[in-house]
């Protein structure tokens, strides 16, 4: 199977009450309005330095269509399966036939109540249906809510903290995180 069909294959993804799906134009005013949030602007490290609704609308008609046709980048909204209301972002990156990196923020309002663990869970079971073998994460060593929730996914700290570059293009000191896919396979 395709890079490009197994993406389209995966998404949309239901878990436990939400829902992974790609971005689209109507998650525009929210996803602006989110990354405005000044812990998405310390923390999330995007790649633009700033979003309006416009940059989101280009971003769902243009990046988005290219990521899954390419098969290396999903930008996902994570929304709620009940009603579809936008939740918050969550972002695989760097996908290759092995592993992919994960990025997620949450619009402040939907925060302590469990969407955070839920939609990475919900990555995690779209990476094993991907075929991954291992999902990783970076996160700024002070982000707890960050490295409470991929340890409460099934994550692990991997090595002490070290500057890399950051999906911004900005250097960061960071903690690594990675999780394993293949711990009750059979090979
Ligand atoms: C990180 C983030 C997504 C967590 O979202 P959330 O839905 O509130 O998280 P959950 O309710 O699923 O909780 C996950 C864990 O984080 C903990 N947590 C949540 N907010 C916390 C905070 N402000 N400080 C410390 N721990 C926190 C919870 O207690 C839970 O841990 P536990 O299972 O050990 O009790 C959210 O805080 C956010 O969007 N932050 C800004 C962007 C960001 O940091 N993204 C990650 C970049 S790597």
């Amino acid at each position: 199977m395709s890079e490009q069909t197994a993406l389209r294959g995966v998404f949309p993804r239901e878990h436990r009450g939400i829902v992974l799906r790609p971005l689209d134009a109507g998650d525009a005013e929210e996803y602006a309005e989110g990354t405005r949030d000044p812990e998405v602007a310390r923390f999330a490290h995007l790649p633009l330095p700033e979003y309006t609704p416009d940059t989101v609308r280009r971003l769902a008609a243009w990046d988005v269509p290219k990521g899954f046709d390419s098969g290396d980048l999903a930008v996902l909204s994570i929304v709620d399966a009940d009603g579809g209301g936008f939740l918050g972002s969550l972002v695989l990156f760097d996908i290759t036939g092995h592993q992919a990196e994960l990025g997620f923020w949450l619009a402040p309002g939907a925060r302590g109540r469990g969407v955070a663990v839920r939609a990475v869970a919900a990555a995690v079971s779209s990476a094993r249906a991907l075929g991954l073998t291992a999902l990783v994460a970076r996160t700024a060593e002070d982000n707890r809510a960050s490295q409470r929730t991929l340890a409460a996914a099934g994550f692990t700290r991997t090595g002490d903290p070290e500057e890399t570059t950051v999906p911004s293009g900005q250097r960061a000191v960071t903690l690594r995180y990675r999780l394993d896919l293949e711990e009750h396979g059979q090979h």
